[in-house]
C-alpha cells in the first residue's frame, strides 16, 4: 500500500502525492497552511480548488482537532495578460499624460 501512496496525487497541479501530505503531518502540520507551507499542495494553477478537499479528509482521517483545520483563503487563478490588452484598458487620460 505504501508503494501507491507515491503514485496517488492529492494535488495534481504541484504533483504531491499521498505520502508527501503523511509526512508532512507526521513532521506536525496540522493545518492547511503548515501543509501548503512544506509541500507547496494548494499552490498550483487550481490555487487548491482541487486539493483542498482531500487534504482536509486527511486530517479528519487522522484525527486532527477540527478546530486546526482553518480554510485558508482561495485565490484566484492567475492567468497572464499581454501588454497590449492592459494598454487597451488603459484609462485614456493616462496614456496621454505620459506622451
Ligand atoms: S490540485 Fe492542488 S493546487 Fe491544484
Amino acid at each position: 500500500m505504501s508503494e501507491n501512496k507515491e503514485n496517488i496525487y492529492v494535488c495534481r497541479c504541484e504533483e504531491i502525492t499521498v505520502a508527501d501530505i503523511e509526512r508532512a503531518i507526521e513532521a506536525g502540520a496540522t493545518t492547511l497552511t503548515a501543509i501548503k507551507v512544506r509541500t507547496n499542495a494548494g499552490m498550483g494553477v487550481c490555487q487548491g480548488m482541487t486539493c483542498r478537499k482531500n487534504i482536509e479528509r486527511m486530517l479528519r482521517e487522522r484525527k486532527v482537532d477540527p478546530g486546526c483545520i482553518k480554510h485558508s483563503p482561495y485565490r484566484f487563478p492567475v492567468r497572464s495578460v499581454s501588454v497590449a490588452d492592459l494598454a487597451a484598458d488603459a484609462p485614456k487620460k493616462e496614456v496621454e499624460d505620459h506622451e
